[in-house]
């Protein structure tokens, strides 16, 4: 067994006033290590729900979700975040930088919080080369370009060596040059590093740089998984 991440009969339901929203509903799929998946469907489908269930951001109503074999959906909530925090790194539509901090101050958080508060300054900037923003550390993310922002954040995603990337949207919120450059900087990271990777875009051609799509529709699953 390869999945290094697995559901079952995953299931989120959100209620709101008296009314029952079925967000994900029966969504069993695996993700293997190595590969670049993209998870595809129109917006209000369940995307963003699905990838918080699968990275421990939220819990299901009922089902499960094993990581390397363990269902984070039972464990303690601390159990949960430190999961979290060590094997998976997140990259969102909105970046999520600190605007206060450089990049490499944003970059050395993420590290501090896996490795008790020590900081490997050489594996930052070896990490900010990788995403081709070697010279932008002492940056501010207002100091940078969108596209430049989210190649910090897919940066700050990989300083703790994550199991899985789970990119939600990540080029929602860029132009089409640099939409460009940042999936193809994620496949880069999958093809070169093996990093294993699950894109969430409404962007069907977005959808089309990975090497696995899977199609969600109200809240389902609805082509193989
Ligand atoms: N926190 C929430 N509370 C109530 N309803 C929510 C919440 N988050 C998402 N939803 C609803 O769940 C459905 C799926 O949303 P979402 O997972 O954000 O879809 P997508 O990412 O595909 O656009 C939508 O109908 C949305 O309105
Ligand atoms: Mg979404």
């Amino acid at each position: 067994m390869n999945k290094i991440l697995r559901t079952e009969n995953l299931e989120k339901v959100y209620r709101v006033g008296k009314i029952d929203i079925h967000a994900v509903q029966g969504v069993n799929l695996g993700i293997e290590k190595g590969e670049f998946v993209s998870i595809v469907g129109p917006s209000g489908c369940g995307k963003s729900t699905l990838l918080h269930l699968m990275g421990g951001m939220a819990k299901p109503t009922t089902g499960r979700v094993f990581i390397e074999g363990i269902d984070i959906s039972t464990i303690s909530d601390v159990k949960r975040a430190k999961i979290r925090r060590e094997k998976i790194g997140f990259v969102f539509q909105r970046f999520n930088l600190f605007s206060a901090l450089s990049s490499q101050q944003n970059l050395e958080i993420a590290m501090q919080i896996c490795r008790n508060g020590n900081v490997d300054h050489q594996r930052i900037k070896e990490i900010m080369a990788l995403v081709g923003l070697e010279n932008k550390l002492h940056h501010k993310p207002l100091e940078l370009s969108m596209g430049e922002q989210q190649r910090v954040a897919i940066a700050r995603a990989l300083v703790n060596d994550p199991l899985l990337i789970l990119a939600d949207e990540p080029t929602g919120n860029l132009d089409s040059e640099n939409s460009y450059r940042v999936l193809y900087l994620l496949k880069d990271l999958n093809r070169n590093l093996g990093q294993t990777i699950v894109l969430i875009t409404h962007n069907q051609e977005a959808s089309k740089i990975a090497d696995r799509k899977i199609k969600m529709k109200d809240g389902m699953v609805i082509s193989p998984s």
